[in-house]
């Protein structure tokens, strides 16, 4: 069967036919599945029927993997798994995978391995359009700033009710990490611009709590607009890769208390730079245990 893209909404999401994820990919095949991360951002894949060590196998097509989580450890036999499981976490708030450390995932993988019988979607939303849906004065004003993204978090969240949810919170936060990042992005592969900000992003630099609250608010409004996102259903067997360099994530906390798992295996991504070149700073913490460096040519 050759390969197939169908766009799922006009900005952002494609199902991808005609990949065979169990043999091995030749090059082309590669560049057209990178090709579509780049234009669609979030690719899915149905019917996979992968285990740990095949989704592994697959998100290496991309690049390095990283380990699983810089301080959560790793799905039993595996180095790279990380389990996205209701149980501990319910990942119900708009965030980008790892923005707390210098170079935060390339791309994340998730495949289904526990689904619900209703609800349990994952939004994925374009940061990309939302950076050109701006005002052009928002939109420099933007360009201009630095974010300081952490993982030292306000975790006095209503869904961490269970003490295995406050136990996977404490682990979570148990090393301390800061990064500044540039609030617009660069995407190194297309030079396309969008908003990096999401979950972690705590402070504006040179600006108040409160003046970086209410800007920050006022621009992830633009990344949440349903416009930018897909809203993906989950059916059990499904491999869903997004570019999370540049979209937000949010898992919709509407299954009641149905299980939900999904496992995670992310790749590693390079140091973020900004539209004058300024790459990111760690402030606080060392993930090198975590990630290798992504350098991609400047
Ligand atoms: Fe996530």
């Amino acid at each position: 069967m050759p390969l197939s893209i169908r766009k799922l909404t006009s900005r952002i999401g494609a199902v991808v036919e005609g990949v065979d994820l169990a043999g091995r990919p030749d090059p082309s095949t590669i560049t057209a599945l990178r090709d579509a991360l780049n234009a669609h951002k979030a690719i899915v894949f149905d019917d996979v029927n992968l285990d740990n060590a095949g989704q592994e196998r697959v998100a290496g097509w991309f690049g390095d993997l990283t380990t699983a989580h810089p301080n959560v450890p790793a799905v039993d036999g595996t180095t790279n798994v990380l389990a996205v499981d209701s149980e501990t976490s319910k990942a119900n708030e708009w965030h980008t995978d790892v923005t707390f450390v210098l170079n935060p995932p390339q791309l994340t993988t998730l495949r289904s391995v526990v689904t619900t019988p209703y609800g349990g979607e994952t939004l994925i939303a374009n940061a990309g359009a939302a950076y050109r849906d701006l005002p052009e004065p928002l939109r420099a004003l933007a360009d201009s700033l630095r974010v300081v993204h952490t993982n030292r978090y306000d975790y006095a969240r209503p869904t961490a009710t269970t003490t295995q949810r406050q136990e996977y919170d404490r682990v979570f936060v148990s090393t301390p990490y800061e990064t500044e990042h540039p609030l617009v992005r660069v995407h190194p592969l297309t030079g396309e611009r969008g908003l990096f900000i999401g979950g972690f992003a705590k402070r504006i630099v040179g600006l108040s709590n409160s003046e970086s609250a209410e800007l920050l608010r006022i621009l992830q409004a633009y990344v949440t607009r349903p416009e930018n996102i897909l809203r993906w259903t989950w059916s059990p067997g499904q491999l869903l890769i997004f570019d999370n360099r540049i979209t937000q994530h949010y898992a919709v906390d509407n299954y009641d208390d149905h299980p939900r798992r999904l496992n995670r295996v992310t790749v590693a991504g390079d140091v973020p730079a900004g539209t004058d070149g300024r790459r990111s700073e760690q402030l606080l913490g060392d993930a090198s245990h975590y990630s290798k460096v992504l350098e991609v040519a400047a």
